[in-house]
Order: structure tokens, then sequence, then C-alpha cells
């Protein structure tokens, strides 16, 4: 399979996109002016699990919206998420959703972003996130996504520009980064900020889960179609474990950062491999455990940590050490509050209504992402990795996502061996 990203969208996509943003936008201001009276129209792009609860939150959490239209690429997911939506009568008032706004295929985001939606729902998978948003921005839409925001960093690069141009049409933006919504770590992280335990000195952070599922091939799938099912195996769709899973506590350790003036990590040096995950073509490329040592400035250094290792000791959890105690993130909090799932649903809808700070999370997202990108990088080659690499040397444009074809071969990468083989070697980074 030839690496390079796949252009999702045409140049002339993105100008059809864009005239429908400016009268999308001019609606928008009308109904921030007029406060929640006004119902937003919401469409969910990805009716997966995670994107079907991102809808059901969003409607529960808010009186003022209704969704109007679904998209995916296979019909089955659609049907599922339409009769969930339609059997639950806490939502009668809160759907309208017609065949002619259901949208199937590879090109499902074209459809669904030429209706009149206000809000677009990113439930896909980590690979097609950049070329969605940034048409999804184009088209004026605000935007929920779910994380991580892509698998490489020109995907990165895309996603920033994207919510560059977010600010520039006032448009609103939250991402599924959901501790920053959660009260317990709202209020503690707030503290960190105001000096309760001094200066920060070293962090660590951990995902060390089981095993996540794995499907078997239906002998209908074609590849892709096996490859977007079975998607917690390929290294091109999720970005492999510390992608999927472990950004969310590279997330905080940012947010911690973000306090005092420190926005993303100088470096990475890591290892790791595949030692538990079976030997099994279902299982695919990915590793199975990474360790990672991030540099930030001021010598801060985060120790982190992810695995799929099954029936050992786990643990997922952030802690911050600084020159006048320590945290767990959430230790100082004051009870908990609403769940932070259905919370960043109401703190979207607020920052579009204006009834609550105006809200961009496209740059935390993004680099808390490439932070996690740089270190499978810097494990599958044995190689310091720095955020320079990857913002503007000679890994920005870095792109692992294939041409998508539906009659094309995507066969099992090799599992990476640092310096050696896989698709994850990069040649260029061992002639130094
Ligand atoms: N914030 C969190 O705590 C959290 C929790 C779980 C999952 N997630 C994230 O949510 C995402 C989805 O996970 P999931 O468990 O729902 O997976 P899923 O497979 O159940 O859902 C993904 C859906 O996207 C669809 N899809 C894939 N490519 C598409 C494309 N190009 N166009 C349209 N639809 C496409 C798939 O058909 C599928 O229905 C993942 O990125 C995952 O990391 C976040």
């Amino acid at each position: 399979m030839k690496p390079g990203r796949k252009e999702s969208m045409s140049r002339r996509d993105f100008a059809k996109l864009s005239a429908a943003a400016v009268s999308s936008f001019a609606v928008l201001r009308g109904a921030s002016a007029q406060g929640s009276s006004e119902v937003l129209k919401v469409g969910l792009l990805g009716c997966g699990s995670r994107g079907t609860g991102a809808l059901m939150q969003m409607l529960q959490g808010n009186d003022n919206v209704q969704v109007i239209a679904l998209a995916d690429v296979f019909p089955d997911k659609i049907e599922r998420t339409r009769r969930q939506v339609e059997m639950n009568p806490q939502f009668a008032e809160k759907r309208d959703i017609q065949d002619d706004h259901c949208f199937t295929g590879l090109d499902a985001w074209k459809g669904i972003l030429e209706t009149d939606i206000d809000i677009l729902l990113e439930g896909t998978l980590p690979y097609s996130r950049p070329g969605h948003l940034e048409a999804a921005v184009e088209a004026g839409k605000h935007i929920f996504t779910e994380k991580p925001v892509a698998v490489d960093p020109a995907g990165v690069h895309q996603v920033l520009r994207a919510s560059r141009r977010a600010d520039e049409l006032g448009l609103s933006w939250v991402s599924g980064t959901q501790r920053r919504h959660d009260k317990q770590y709202r209020e503690t992280v707030a503290k960190i900020h105001d000096g309760a335990i001094g200066d920060i000195v070293s962090m660590r952070a951990y995902w060390c889960g089981s095993l996540p599922f794995v499907h078997e091939r239906n002998p209908e799938w074609s590849d892709l179609e096996y490859c977007l099912r079975n998607w917690y195996a390929h290294c091109w769709v999720c970005g492999d474990n510390i992608v999927e899973q472990h950004m969310h506590n590279i997330d905080v350790c940012h947010w911690v950062m973000e306090g005092f003036g420190i926005e993303h990590p100088i470096s990475v040096f890591a290892s790791g491999g595949r030692q538990f995950k079976p030997d099994e073509p279902k299982y695919g490329d990915l590793w199975d455990h990474f360790s990672c040592d991030f540099e930030f400035p001021n010598n801060v250094h985060l120790t982190s940590m992810s695995r799929h290792w099954d029936g050992l000791d786990g643990g997922v959890f952030e802690h911050v050490y600084g020159t006048n105690g320590n945290s767990t993130c959430r230790d100082m909090g004051e009870g908990p509050g609403i769940d932070p799932m259905v919370q960043e649903h109401i703190n979207l809808v607020n920052s579009i209504t204006g009834e609550g700070p105006h809200l961009n999370e496209g740059v935390t997202v993004s680099y808390s992402t490439m932070a996690t990108i740089m270190g499978r990088i810097s494990a599958y080659n044995g190689r310091r990795i720095t955020w320079e690499d990857v913002m503007e040397g000679r890994l920005k444009d870095y792109s692992i996502v294939p041409e998508l074809d539906w009659d094309a071969e995507y066969p099992n990468e090799p599992v990476p061996v640092p310096g050696k083989v896989g698709a994850g070697n990069l040649p260029e980074l061992h002639q130094r």
C-alpha cells in the first residue's frame, strides 16, 4: 500500500461549501443575538458507538437543539443510530431525521455539509477527521469533534488550518477531550494554575488498559470495509494506541502546562513494542505498549506509558509534581458536576448562543494529538523527535493515510521493528 494522503475533497468542493458558509454564518449570528430560544440544527457524521453517544449527550444536555441529519460510510450504522434516537421518547421534540438527510458512502461528508445543520458532530475515525473538519469549517458549521483529530503530522496541520479558519468565521469548536469539561478536573487545574502546588517540575501520564475489541472478517467485506470496521488494528486508521487513547492523559498534562505559558513539548524520546498481542492478522500492525519521555521547557519531563495488556496491573491517570506539592489533576475539586460528556455539549451550545464563553478547542486538541504522534514516530524509529521536526521540519508533511478505494487492496502492514521494518519506519530518520 503506497502511503500518501488522500485529498478527500477538491478545491471546487471547498468553493461550493464556502458559499454555504456565508449564509449559514449569517443565520447563526442572528441566532446568537436572539439567545437560546433559537433551535440549532445538528448533524452527526460517523454513526458508530461514540458518535451516537455524543449525539444523545448533545440532545440530553440542551433544549434548543434538533438532530436533522446523519451520515456514515455504512448504511447499517445510520439505521442503528436513527432507531436509537427515534425510540427515545425523551427526544421526541428534538429529532426530525428525513430519509433525504441520511448520507452514506465515502462522500457522506459532502451530503451532510450541504444541509442546513448549524453544528456538525464529527464521530468518525481519526484517519478521516482532518478533511471532514476542514470542510465543515469552510461550510460554516460549528464543530464538536471526537479525538484524536489525526493520525499523522500532515493531518494535524490540516486541522490547525481549520481551527484558524474557525476563528476567522467566529465559529465555536469543542473537542472530545472531556476532562477539560469535568468539574473536578476544572477546579483542580484552576488551582494548579493559581499556584497551589508551585511551579511544575515533572508529570506522569498513564493509559495502561486491556486489549481492545477485534473483529473477525466477514468474507463479503472488501479490504477497506474490513479496515474500517476492524479499525483498532491499523495504524493508518487509528494512529496506534498512544494516539487513539493515551492522548487524553497527554492532553491533561498539556492543559496544566498551558497555565504556565507552555503549549507543547520540545521533544520526545520513546520506545515500545508488541509482546502481548497475538500474532494474528486480525490484530493488524499495532503495538501493545509505548513508554515516552516528553521534554517540556524549564527541564520539565513528562513520563508516559500506554499499554494494551490483559489481566495485569493497569491504570489510567495523570499526576503532576510541583515545587510545593503534587496533584492527580482532579483531587482539589469540590464534588462531581454533570457528566463531562454531556457538559461539553452544553458548553458548545452556550458558546454558540453567546450564553457562555466563546470556545475554540481546535488548537489544544491538535497539539495533544501531535505530541502523541511524535511519541509513536519516536518509538517506531528509535529516534528522538522534536516539535520542530513535525511543525516545520522534515516530518511536517508526513502522512500515512492511503487513497480510499473500495476495490483496492489494503494488506496488513508488518508490525514495526524500530529502525528496521514496518510502514512507520522512516528511512530519513536513520540517515543522520
Ligand atoms: N472521548 C472519548 O472518551 C472517546 C471514547 C470512545 C471513542 N472515542 C473516539 O471516537 C471515535 C469513534 O470511535 P467508535 O468507538 O465510535 O468507533 P465506531 O467504529 O463505532 O464508529 C466510527 C464510525 O465512523 C464511520 N466512518 C469511518 N470512516 C468514515 C468516513 N470516511 N465517513 C463517514 N463515516 C465514517 C464508521 O462506519 C463508524 O460507524 C474514535 O476516534 C475514538 O477514539 C472517544
